[in-house]
């Protein structure tokens, strides 16, 4: 260690192709012991902010009854250092706790990264913890943990947080449950630690998503915030904390299990990337969170987002072949490009009682085998995609009479309580992994799949390997995440979508591997505005799967038009989720031009900033997708409750060019939303017809227009386009 002098790493990137933004980190270093995060954050500024010792100036004074030292958070916060609060890092050796005293050996920085290697030379333990700021702005912090002595080392924590400034004061996370995920909630925080702690194996339907701390009253448009998000598909905990010593930090890390994690002489523990970032409004966090996942997926680039049909709600598991060649033609005249055969279509899986792990497609369904049925799809010019539960086993099935003890359980005599009827399979244990991987190639080569539904329909309990005798979660998520980086690269243009009872598995680990997510096994377009808004913070639109679906909707008995559910599902992947040989004439005809509408628009959606509009009406939900260069936009007006107003009042169209004007008018023809309109409106709308209305930029961001007053539970879509 030579350097006593602060560091700080920066980054500038776009917004909205407006103004450049710089993220900023700043080390300061104290005489002893780990840096200081003294700033982070993201301004217009060009400040000279190397400038002085911060370590000095934000250093509390000690006061009675406190420690020799004021705490003061370090990139790792160790009691020795005086830190009470949530402790970074949980040790211990032969049943032993062990308390490190961390001290740093080197600091390696660049422009926009930096790494801190330390030591705890008494525990024979080193650490380094690596910050980069991306081109998108977003934040990644990791840290790897090596074990240097003989006694190994079991490893329950290895947390990673940041301080947040003064201001930052209100919380929000997301909750939810099957079938109503990433719904949001806010507290305001207060002294005392708040933690989203998620022990189902998974990311699940409850995650934090997006863990945002911000100034009282932060919304989609506007408001400081500060935020973490965690890469992990296991087991978490994302949390924010208060002390009555300092402001606050936020955070993440894996929920270990005791002896889940043992580290043997020079073995090392890396832990999974935590998200920080910071922006004004939830809509600038969303556009750094898109652009960074985006420029993981080069591939999706090509402008084609292909729609799909999914048979789930089609046939359920009625499945055979007849059937299913009749909707593929059905499906190819109506403008599909991709056709996805969902559970049921392998050996004996004719309802979710049994067969998972049994990978070979049933005879009895498909007697001239399922490659068969794959080359009629490929014929019909459509891609073919097929249902997999990978990590998933059912009791009944000849893989688990074969391999008993493939199976996760607390102990040999006992299974986990049953969910779905089902088990996981042990992906930790080698043989088992392999058959799972093997099962899967197998059938990409033999069928060409262009495509996986990738699900994950149960908890991981009591998830113990019979094969190591060891908690298994975080072995099982790296083994997941193995076998779908394998099939990538062997099969590049393979595409994955990761669904788990719906979005039960959203988050920026798995988005890494896979190229869609299944938002919700709720295609009800009202329950989906705000699931796929808050999916949204995180997840570029052109990767949720949004699916038009029958009404009544099978989850939810609302019946809703079909402009209505296909105003829902436009501005994400789309896909169809329905049994079109059910359509009547004029049915068909109208979901036949939706599927054109979405062709048109889908070039739009892949670079498009997402915008999510602040209203005061609780009855309504505005969001837009809006080209980077601001020529043209694309916004859904949606009530999700009868209003207080009546008609509405002014609808903005935030995220435009204030400078251009530009041209209003409903999207593709008025015509297709006259089921959307209210009955008790008396007079014509002016502007309301298939040339629509010019408007200055400034007016439509700052005051707005007038929308026709549509009813409950309905939605509509208007173009803006920039005049030349
Ligand atoms: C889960 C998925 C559904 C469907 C079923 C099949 O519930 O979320 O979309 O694939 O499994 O069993």
């Amino acid at each position: 260690m030579t350097t006593k002098d602060p560091i700080v790493i920066e980054q500038s990137s776009g917004t909205s192709g407006q103004h450049i933004q710089r993220t900023r980190i700043r080390f300061d270093f104290p005489e002893q012991g780990m840096p200081r995060i003294t700033y982070w954050g993201r301004s217009q500024s060009i400040a000279p902010i190397r400038t002085g010792n911060l370590y000095s100036a934000q250093q509390a004074q000690t006061l009675d009854a406190g420690m020799s030292e004021s705490e003061f958070l370090s990139v790792l916060p160790t009691q020795a250092e005086g830190w009470t609060g949530e402790p970074s890092i949980v040790i211990s050796r032969n049943g032993m706790l062990v308390y490190p005293s961390f001290a740093p050996t080197a600091v390696n920085s660049t422009d926009n990264s930096c790494t801190i290697e330390a030591i705890s030379q008494d525990d024979a333990i080193a650490i380094s913890l690596h910050f980069a700021i991306d081109s998108s702005g977003i934040i990644t912090e990791w840290a790897t943990l090596r074990n240097l002595s003989e006694t190994a080392l079991h490893v329950t924590a290895l947390r990673l947080q940041l301080p947040i400034p003064p201001q930052v004061c209100e919380l929000q996370t997301c909750t939810g449950h099957h079938l109503r995920e990433r719904a949001p909630q806010r507290q305001p925080l207060t002294e005392g630690y708040f933690s989203k702690q998620i022990r189902t194996g998974r990311t699940d339907f409850n995650a934090a998503t997006l863990l945002a701390v911000g100034v009282p009253g932060f919304s989609f448009e506007h408001g400081l915030i500060y935020g973490v998000h965690f890469g992990w598909s296991g087991n978490s905990a994302t949390f924010a904390q208060r002390t009555p010593y300092t402001h606050g930090t936020i955070g993440g890390g894996e929920l270990l299990e005791p002896g889940e994690l043992i580290l043997r002489k020079e073995e090392e523990y890396t832990t999974p990337t935590l998200f920080a970032v910071c922006g004004d409004g939830l809509n600038e966090i969303g556009t750094q969170f898109h652009s960074f996942i985006r420029a993981q997926h080069p591939k999706l680039r090509n402008g084609i987002r292909p729609v799909i049909l999914n048979t789930w709600e089609a046939m359920y598991f009625e499945q055979d072949e007849d059937k299913i060649t009749k909707l593929a033609h059905k499906a190819a005249e109506l403008g599909i490009e991709r056709f996805v055969i969902d559970d049921g279509w392998f050996s004996g899986r004719r309802n979710d009682t049994t067969s998972l792990g049994d990978w070979q497609p049933d005879r009895t369904i498909w007697p001239q085998g399922l490659s068969n049925v794959a080359a009629t799809v490929h014929n019909l010019g459509m891609e073919f995609g097929l249902w997999f539960e990978p990590e998933m086993i059912s009791p009944i099935s000849v893989i688990a009479q074969q391999h008993p003890d493939w199976i996760l359980a607390p102990n040999q005599h006992r299974l986990p309580m049953s969910s779905r009827q089902q088990q996981v399979i042990d992906l930790t244990n080698e043989d088992a992994k392999q058959y799972i991987h093997q099962c899967i190639r197998t059938l990409v080569k033999e069928c060409g799949i262009d495509y996986i539904k990738w699900d994950h329909n149960r908890f991981l309990t009591e998830a113990i390997s019979q094969h190591s005798g060891q908690v298994a979660v975080h072995g099982q998520t790296l083994a997941a995440y193995n076998i779908m980086d394998l099939l990538q690269k062997e099969f590049p243009s393979l595409e994955i979508e990761s669904c788990s009872s719906g979005g039960g598995r959203i988050d920026a680990g798995i988005l890494q591997r896979t190229d869609r997510v299944w938002a919700s096994d709720c295609t009800d377009p009202i329950e989906r505005a705000d699931i796929q808004r808050y999916t949204s913070l995180l997840v570029p639109p052109e990767m949720i799967g949004e699916h038009i679906s029958e009404s009544p909707n099978h989850a939810t008995g609302r019946t809703t038009t079909l402009t209505t559910r296909a105003a829902m599902a436009l501005f994400g992947h789309l896909g169809i989720e329905w049994n079109i040989m059910k359509l009547q004439h004029q049915e068909y005809d109208e979901l036949k031009e939706w599927i054109a509408i979405y062709k048109n628009l889908r070039a739009n959606i892949l670079s498009a900033d997402v915008i999510h509009v602040d209203t005061p009406d609780p009855s309504l939900r505005v969001d837009g997708v809006v080209s980077p260069s601001r020529q043209h936009a694309v916004f859904r007006i949606a009530t999700v409750s009868t209003s207080q107003e009546q008609p509405y009042g002014l609808i903005r169209f935030p995220g435009l060019d204030e400078n251009a004007t530009y041209t209003v008018k409903p999207l593709a023809g008025v015509k297709r939303y006259s089921t959307e309109l209210s009955p008790t409106t008396r007079s014509q709308l002016g502007w309301w017809n298939d040339q629509g209305t010019q408007v200055s930029g400034d007016v439509l961001v700052q005051w707005g227009i007038r929308l026709p007053h549509i009813m409950p539970e309905h939605a509509i879509l208007v173009e803006l386009e920039q005049q030349e």
